[in-house]
């Protein structure tokens, strides 16, 4: 898959200067980068450290490391840190490395939180591969694979316009912000993302935001807990809004954006026009009912089977696909990025008609 070029026009020459000064830099590369491991036994222990279950891709996750790896000849380990947060998470790391792991696969519940657990692994010639979300600031990190974190922000940012327009005659319309948790990696891009659509039309007067709440550390949800949008939306609805109407809310995942839709049902108000990410099935039944506006697909089968893939890859000594770069901070990691797709009540019939699970939810 081809990625989009980032430096064919002024605007996105400055896109990629903002992101490679905040860290999130990518670009393409049609070739791929340094010399893989020599290669490992094919029946090798393979590390999978996940974060915590804070949306239902990360559940899939872990079933589908444990029979993907399964099934191409490997002995996963895969654990969740859980509510024991990054500090678990360096533990299991520790533990993986001692059990002789030649392949670690994480999805950090904080990127900047594992660099000794990281150096550790680098001296034991053990590869690390960044999952869904990248490893900050640390050379110790040989891939990443993900869905292109920016571009699923500008698509919830335009979905959030589009919605506004088809659901709430014309503007200027009143929205809220939400961000997710600051110590994802991802929610920055997330928001950056959207706001790169929505910034302009903030500062045209098309959006207003009540609350005043427009930076990411403002609008973010610790843990990416839905307890924390609820308790923030109801503050902002009592204090802000009176006899006002809340059109619409970015929210940067589906859990976060049906505690927002709670909270302003729970306010009284009608349901505004509410973004999402995961097509988590709730939500999927919400948007064929016509509440949630959207979510966006990014199917956890294609990223777990590239993942696994790469790890195919080393073991047999072979240089891993990748197709862009991603600054972290420090380096810029050799990258596999996956197309994220936006999902409306318009196209939710044929959007899952690969997932088999998922399918049978909007086809029933
Ligand atoms: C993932 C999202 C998910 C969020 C909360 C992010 O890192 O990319 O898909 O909604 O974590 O679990």
């Amino acid at each position: 898959m081809r990625r989009r070029k980032l430096l064919t026009s002024a605007a996105a020459i400055t896109a990629a200067a903002a992101l490679a000064l905040t860290g999130c830099g990518r670009s393409d590369t049609g070739a791929s980068s340094s010399s893989a491991a020599a290669g490992f036994p094919a029946d090798a222990k393979i590390g999978v450290s996940l974060p915590a279950k804070t949306s239902e891709n990360w559940v899939l996750a872990e079933n589908l490391f444990n029979s993907d790896l399964k099934a191409a000849g490997f002995q996963p380990t895969v654990q969740f840190a859980g509510d024991g947060g990054a500090p678990a998470q360096q533990q299991q790391i520790d533990a993986m490395i001692s059990s002789g792991v030649k392949v670690l696969v994480i999805g950090a519940v904080d990127g900047k939180q594992l660099n000794t657990q990281l150096a550790a692994a680098k001296a034991a010639g053990i590869k690390v591969i960044a999952y869904d979300r990248n490893l900050q600031s640390t050379k110790d990190v040989d891939y990443y694979v993900a869905y292109d974190n920016f571009k699923v922000g500008e698509l919830q940012g335009q979905a959030l316009l589009d919605g506004l327009k088809a659901r709430k005659g014309s503007g200027p319309y009143n929205i809220e912000l939400i961000a997710g948790s600051n110590d994802d990696a991802n929610s920055k891009p997330f928001f950056e993302g959207a706001m790169k659509v929505l910034q302009p039309k903030i500062d045209d007067g098309t959006l207003k935001v009540l609350s005043g709440q427009t930076t990411q550390d403002q609008v973010a949800t610790q843990g990416w807990d839905p307890k924390n949008v609820q308790t923030r939306m109801d503050s902002i609805l009592s204090s802000k809004y009176g006899s006002a109407k809340l059109d619409g809310v970015l929210s940067p995942n589906d859990t976060l954006a049906r505690a927002a839709m709670r909270s302003a049902k729970d306010a009284g108000q009608e349901v505004p026009v509410v973004t999402g990410q995961d097509s988590e099935v709730e939500s999927l039944k919400s948007i064929l009912a016509g509440e949630q506006y959207s979510t966006i697909n990014k199917d956890t089968t294609n990223l777990v089977k590239a993942t696994v893939q790469m790890v195919k890859d080393l073991q047999a000594g072979k240089e891993p696909t990748t197709t862009a770069k991603t600054n972290n901070g420090t380096i810029d990691v050799p990258t596999q990025y996956l197309e994220p797709v936006l999902v409306t009540k318009e196209n939710i019939k044929d959007a899952y008609k690969n997932d088999e699970a998922l399918n049978k939810i909007v086809n029933p």
